[in-house]
């Protein structure tokens, strides 16, 4: 394109993004042009895998407008949101309090300077520090969960001059680098190999096997920088540990000189139905991630916490780990109204109850249909579903997405499917997404005449 005809197209559609009041016609030529968009520029490989295309094929979903638990594609059909972004929308799409926040704060100034202190970095900081767990007092801000991580790792080898870390298998950290090199899923890991050095896994939920795996290190090396694990394992499908684990690995980590890293981005802020999943355990880990819900659902913003005598390490040089848009005041006017509303309207209070109430139902639901579905877990509203296949997995993300109810497997796979919806879902919903599942769950029921194994399908 010439550079009269670039100005003329995203002239364009700056004017689509400013009106309200498309036609019909417009709306279905942003559909055809979207999907052309990300044929020829973006990546061609989510059109053959977003149920939003291969389920609505004549006429596919496309993100447009949405509010609390519902939102509304392009067309106007409406979704009710069991998903909730994989945890951003803990206070619900456009919550009124994180909105004005960030509206405010847009038209003072969206960026800073990069050189005067920001008063809302400071804010946000003191409440996280006031609301986290033990001693957990600082606080850097970034973008992403990943970055989060990122931090972590770092503040961890150089708090203790060590270098291996030990994680989970099926642990989902990110995919930048250094999260990419504790993530225990292979998939994801092997085009990028060779990643960090000395990473260790064990199973999710095996005390003894972190004990055995830090006093090994520790009889023949440095031992181990720290040991890093979700309290619920959210992206391998919402697995909850036995209850000893998190005090185990405490004291564990205590006596071989590690860190404890709990990776709270998906379940930090309520999602488990306690204000940080440690806090189940009453834990304090060295340090927290959080990211996600922080933003409000309006805002990307993610956080590293630690303790002041960790955080020493950090001020000799504060420049030693810094970002550009880390801790913008845009980010930080949301991360406030996030942990405003998240207490004003005891968000893990409502999850825990609300969260109670959907795993009854679901285990309740498996019982009536065994054959297709295997098992209903999870912990306040980070909740997973296991089915006996991926196909059937598949079956039923992608009818209950025709039914109206956005629901989602796993990244790579639909065997296990999650639910997690806004933790302020009004009551209502919540059995008229039930309804929904077990309509889909008979369908499928009926459809399939023989249930088999991933294996023996081939998957
Ligand atoms: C526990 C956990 N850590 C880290 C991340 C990475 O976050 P992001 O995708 O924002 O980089 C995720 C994302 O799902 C997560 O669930």
């Amino acid at each position: 394109m010439k550079r009269s005809e670039l100005i003329k197209e995203s002239q364009r559609w700056l004017d689509i993004i400013s009106n309200n009041s498309l036609n019909d016609e417009e709306r279905k030529q942003i559909i055809a042009e979207t999907i052309e968009n990300f044929r020829f520029y973006y990546n061609r490989g989510f059109l053959e895998y977003r149920k939003s295309i291969i389920e609505m094929k004549d006429q596919p979903a496309l993100e447009w407008m949405g509010e609390g638990s519902e939102f509304e594609d392009i067309l106007g059909r409406k979704y009710l949101d069991c998903l909730g972004g994989f945890g951003i929308y803990s206070a619900g799409i456009k919550h009124p309090k994180v909105l004005k926040a960030v509206r405010d704060q847009l038209e003072r100034m969206p960026l800073s300077s990069q050189e005067l202190l920001d008063p809302l970095r400071g804010a946000l900081a003191a409440l996280i520090g006031e609301i986290t767990p033990g001693d957990l007092q600082y606080c850097f801000f970034i973008n992403n969960g990943t970055d989060a991580v990122e931090g972590a790792l770092k503040l961890a080898r150089l708090y203790t001059g060590r270098v291996g870390f030990l994680s989970s298998i099926h642990g989902f950290h990110g995919k930048s680098m250094g999260s990419l090199s504790i993530m225990g899923k292979w998939e994801y890991r092997e085009p990028f190999e060779p990643l960090l050095p000395q990473i260790h896994f064990v199973e999710f939920g095996d005390a003894e096997s972190v004990e055995d795996e830090l006093y090994k290190a520790d009889e023949t090396g440095k031992g181990i920088a720290a040991v890093i694990m979700e309290p619920v394992q959210g992206e391998a499908g919402a697995v909850v540990p036995p209850n000893d684990f998190w005090p185990r690995i405490r004291k564990a980590c205590d006596e071989y000189g590690a860190l404890l890293i709990a990776d709270e981005v998906q379940t930090g802020l309520g999602r488990t139905g306690k204000m940080f999943g440690v806090d189940h355990w009453k834990v304090a880990p060295d340090i927290m991630c959080l990211g996600k819900a922080l933003g409000g659902g309006v805002m990307p913003l993610s956080a590293f916490v630690s303790t002041p005598k960790i955080w020493e390490k950090m001020e000799g040089n504060p420049f030693i780990h810094t970002s550009t848009f880390g801790g913008n005041p845009l980010a930080c006017a949301a991360g406030i109204a996030a942990i405003n509303v998240t207490l004003e309207e005891k968000l893990p209070e409502q999850a825990a109850k609300k969260g109670l109430y959907l795993l009854s139902e679901l285990k309740a639901l498996q019982m009536r249909y065994p054959r297709i579905m295997k098992e209903a877990r999870g912990l306040g509203l980070l909740l997973g579903l296991e089915f006996a296949n991926t196909e059937i997995g598949y079956k039923i993300v992608a009818g209950l997405f025709r039914k109206g109810v956005l629901v989602a497997g796993t990244l790579t796979n639909s065997r296990t499917v999650r639910i997690e919806p806004a933790l302020n879902i009004p009551e209502k919903y919540l059995d008229e997404i039930l309804d929904k599942l077990e309509d889909t769950l008979k369908e499928t029921d009926t459809e399939i005449l023989e249930v088999k194994t991933d294996e023996e399908l081939g998957i």
